[in-house]
């Protein structure tokens, strides 16, 4: 396989929060794998701010240490590292007072693109887009990312898009969810719009089902204080299971461009119904070998979710009557993420009774193995009549298109680089935002209201016992994790 290096323009990259987790793990890695690959222009720049005094020889060594830290020995290069810190420096800037922003405007120079990222809380976001006009130093052509948590609920996803407006057009604005940028959703849309053979079968008439599934086998250690603020429902629904349900269901936009794909996508979020309270399970993992939810966030009394399943239904004229039913979870039995598409059966079987009737399956997966499998109904081989199997039509994209797609770039690395050209098809437009969680605080209300407790669940299980149940109601099974 050939990689496509696609030029970009010269650029000022500004990362608020240079030294904090997200920047260490994400950005400045990707930032490096880039530039192995040749995608920066020789007089492309990447200026870390943050609030600590300190100089760019001290950051540098920092960025060394990350990339060595979270990048695999495979996937670094260590002749480049020298290289790739020339490209960096450092200024210490105060977001909440004036120290520093004039030392970040002489460390800027006119390249064609400056962007800004603002990897920071968002209760910052106000101060800096305020600040970099203030002291002159974002063009009107600037752009700025920034990352969820994009608010908590609508009424602070409102004042969050207000305050960015306040200082920059939608065009500007990047937000950021990182599933978009993975490989194998992108290949969903490949998927469906790039061939024939599915799109006439994606609708209620032919399609019985959907499930789309976010399984992870890590807890919330380490991020406790967050994670119990939002649950499963505002980490990981509002905004990722939801991209994922918008690119499966939505209609096929006229052209691969950012307002006619997110226009689709916010149409998807507008049909939702409702979701009846009983369609919804919500578990939190007990102690087994590994603490328990409350104990990994020191919260004993917490009724924060780490797992959800629930059912959806899109009330438009495709999906009329097809289920989607969405979940995930923590301390799962394992790392797994597929949208499965689930076909319905034949409308009437040729063969005897016996023979046993199949659907069609299609599975999506994400994550690990990205792949794309579809299983077909055959004779079962053997001269013990007609009796039907189904088997795989399976597409391993690391088998099927040499081992250097093993080296697929991160999402981080595809949107930055998104971020430079332009190309905002990857992210989330304000009103997106604002529909999602339209969507999603009716049901944190109802719980909250109801004062309804999540229900246990073993660590390294499926989840619990309920969600297996709400399928079981409509004579289905999830697929195994
Ligand atoms: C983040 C959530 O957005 O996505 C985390 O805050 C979650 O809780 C993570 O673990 C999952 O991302 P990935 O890429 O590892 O599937």
């Amino acid at each position: 396989m050939v990689s496509r290096v696609i030029p970009v323009d010269p650029f000022d990259l500004v990362i608020f929060g240079a030294t904090g987790d997200l920047a260490k793990r994400k950005i400045l890695p990707g930032l490096f794998r880039r530039f192995c690959d040749g995608q920066m222009p020789p007089d492309a720049r990447i200026i870390g701010a943050a609030r600590t005094e300190q100089d760019s020889v001290a950051w540098r060594a920092q960025v060394v240490e990350a990339i060595e830290t979270f990048l695999p020995a495979a996937k670094r290069d260590p002749k480049g590292i020298a290289a790739f810190c020339d490209r960096l420096s450092y200024v210490a800037v105060d977001a909440m007072g004036d120290a520093g922003w004039t030392d970040l405007r002489a460390e800027m120079r006119d390249a064609v693109v400056q962007a800004f990222y603002f990897s920071v809380a968002p209760s910052l976001f106000g101060a800096l887009a305020e600040r970099l006009h203030h002291f002159n130093i974002a063009r009107q052509d600037a752009r700025i990312v920034v990352e969820k948590p994009f608010g908590r609920d609508l009424e602070t996803a409102r004042a969050l898009n207000a305050t960015l407006a306040a200082h920059f057009n939608e065009t500007q604005i990047y937000r950021i969810d990182h599933y978009l940028g993975k490989e194998t959703v992108q290949n969903l849309m490949a998927v469906r719009f790039g061939n024939t053979l599915f799109e006439p079968l994606w609708n209620s008439q032919y399609v019985d089902h959907v499930q789309i599934t976010v399984a992870e086998e890590v807890g919330v250690a380490g991020r406790g204080a967050y994670y119990d603020k939002s649950g499963a429902m505002r980490d990981m629904v509002q905004n990722h299971l939801m991209q994922l349900l918008c690119l499966t269901a939505m209609e096929p936009p006229a052209r691969f461009e950012p307002n006619a794909v997110r226009d689709e996508k916010l149409k998807v979020i507008r049909a939702l119904d409702p979701v009846y309270p009983d369609h919804i399970v919500r578990g939190q993992y007990k102690a087994g070998a590994k603490p328990s939810y409350v104990e990994d966030v020191e919260n004993p009394a917490s009724r924060s979710e780490s797992f959800i399943a629930m059912k959806l239904h899109i009330a438009n004229w495709r999906w009329n009557g097809t289920p989607f039913y969405l979940r995930t979870g923590k301390r799962l039995k394992a790392r797994k993420s597929e949208i499965v598409i689930h076909f319905k059966e034949t409308p009437h079987s040729i063969f005897d009774a016996d023979a046993g009737n199949r659907a069609n399956v299609l599975s999506i997966r994400l994550q690990p193995d990205e792949g794309i499998d579809l299983r077909v109904t055959i004779k079962e081989p053997g001269p013990g009549g007609m009796r039907l199997i189904d088997v795989p039509l399976d597409m391993s994209f690391a088998d099927a298109l040499g081992p250097e797609v093993a080296d697929v770039p991160d999402a981080y690395e595809r949107l930055i680089m998104d971020v430079i050209r332009g190309n905002q098809t990857l992210f989330m437009r304000g009103d997106e935002v604002e529909a999602a969680w339209g969507w999603t605080d009716p049901i944190i209300a109802g719980w909250e209201a109801r004062g309804d407790r999540p229900v246990p669940y073993d660590a390294g299980s499926t989840g619990p016992e309920e969600a297996a149940i709400l399928m079981h109601r409509d004579n289905r099974r999830w697929r195994e994790i």
